[in-house]
């Protein structure tokens, strides 16, 4: 649907030249959400501007359904940016025009006869349930709802594309997950593809169906959600995921050589991740019995990835080094990704 080929942005200040995309090169598919995550700085908002040529790359190649955009003219351009929709972190509403009016406003510009317009309008008011504040000016609305209003302004041509740029960054969690509720099912309904920045990992954890992560302008790592989230490969990555992830605790427990995590001479520290709900209690039950290992939780958690569950367990095993190898691998077999944190004195 989406594909920038090796694009580059450099920015040109009185002081110097900023580059803010470095040769990026990422696909998005056709009804997917996609989601664009990085630090502040690192260049999301400038990438996202590349996508709808808000923002004009000196180089590469930005193609909207096979088209390259740097190959359109003035009036072809018009035409493919009709196809997108952009929602902003302070929502962009005109403030001296009502919502009814706000969102009927790209439909005035170009030139819908006036009753598709309030037909339009009024299943846009339907869809982000706002039709009682139809005659309200956004001073009158909270955030969540002002966010509601852009999105029914974005949606009104039916564009193909919804670009949301830090989208919930000012909004509160719960108002947060109403406004990714209506975006997941704009998604899911109208067949939208979504490109949403952000620099909260909540966010993409829940909606994203892929994930690109960027830093200092360049793309570090991109991938499907579950498999970034439960083998990131970069540091910033890590960070990010641990930004939501609080069994990763054990690493400032240990670095402290908290008591929780002092180990006796036959213990040993460990991480366990798996994917699915099924490999918990029981599982460490019949391998405790099993291999004769005492297995004390540290930490457990199962974290939501995408509709995906994934837990989280650090545990310290007491036994020979023997039995606590086999019973290690036996969770290995069993698709468990076994990482060893810490030894005591007679586990090698
Ligand atoms: N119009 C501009 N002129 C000069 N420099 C710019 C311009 N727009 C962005 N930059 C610079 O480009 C870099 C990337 O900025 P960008 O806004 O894309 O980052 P971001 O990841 O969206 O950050 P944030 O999370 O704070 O929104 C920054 O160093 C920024 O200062
Ligand atoms: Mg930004």
């Amino acid at each position: 649907m989406i594909r920038l080929e090796h694009v580059s942005k450099t920015f040109q200040t009185k002081t110097k030249e900023v580059h803010a995309v470095k040769d990026v090169s990422l696909e998005i598919e056709q009804g997917e959400i996609f989601g664009i995550i990085g630090f502040s700085g690192a260049g999301k908002s400038t990438l996202v501007r590349c996508i709808n040529l808000l923002e004009r790359p000196e180089s590469g190649a930005v193609y909207l359904e096979d088209k390259n955009l740097l190959d359109c003219s003035k009036s072809e351009l018009r035409v493919e940016r009709q196809k997108m929709g952009m929602i902003f972190q302070n929502f962009n509403l005109m403030r001296s025009r009502t919502v009814y009016d706000n969102i009927a406003l790209p439909l005035k510009h170009l030139k819908w006869p006036k009753e598709a317009i309030e037909k339009r309008v009024n299943e846009l008011l339907d869809l982000i349930d706002l039709q009682e504040r139809r005659d309200s000016y956004p001073s009158q609305l909270s955030g969540g709802q002002k966010q509601r209003v852009a999105i029914a302004r974005a949606l009104a041509n039916e564009p193909k594309v919804l670009l949301c740029d830090e989208a919930t960054s000012a909004l509160d969690p719960q108002t947060t997950q109403t406004i990714l509720d209506l975006i997941k099912e704009v998604n899911k309904k109208l067949g939208l593809t979504v490109v949403i920045i952000t620099h909260e990992m909540a966010v993409v954890k829940e909606v994203c169906d892929h994930v690109a992560v960027m830093e200092d302008g360049r793309v570090v790592e991109q991938g499907d959600i579950v498999s970034v989230f439960t083998n990131p490969q970069q540091e910033v990555t890590k960070n990010f995921i641990n930004t939501t992830n609080n069994s990763r605790k054990i690493d400032e427990l240990i670095a402290n050589n908290h008591a929780l995590v002092q180990l006796k001479e036959n213990q040993m520290l460990v991480h366990l991740q798996y994917q699915s709900a099924n490999t918990s209690d029981p599982v460490i039950s019949t391998v405790s019995r099993k291999y004769n290992v005492d297995i004390n939780l540290v930490f457990a958690n199962v974290e939501i990835v995408h509709d995906c569950p994934i837990g989280q367990i650090e545990a310290i095993f007491t036994g020979t080094d023997a039995d606590i190898k086999s019973a290690l691998q036996f969770f290995r077999d069993g698709g468990v990704k076994v990482e060893v944190m810490k030894r005591g004195k007679f586990i090698s």
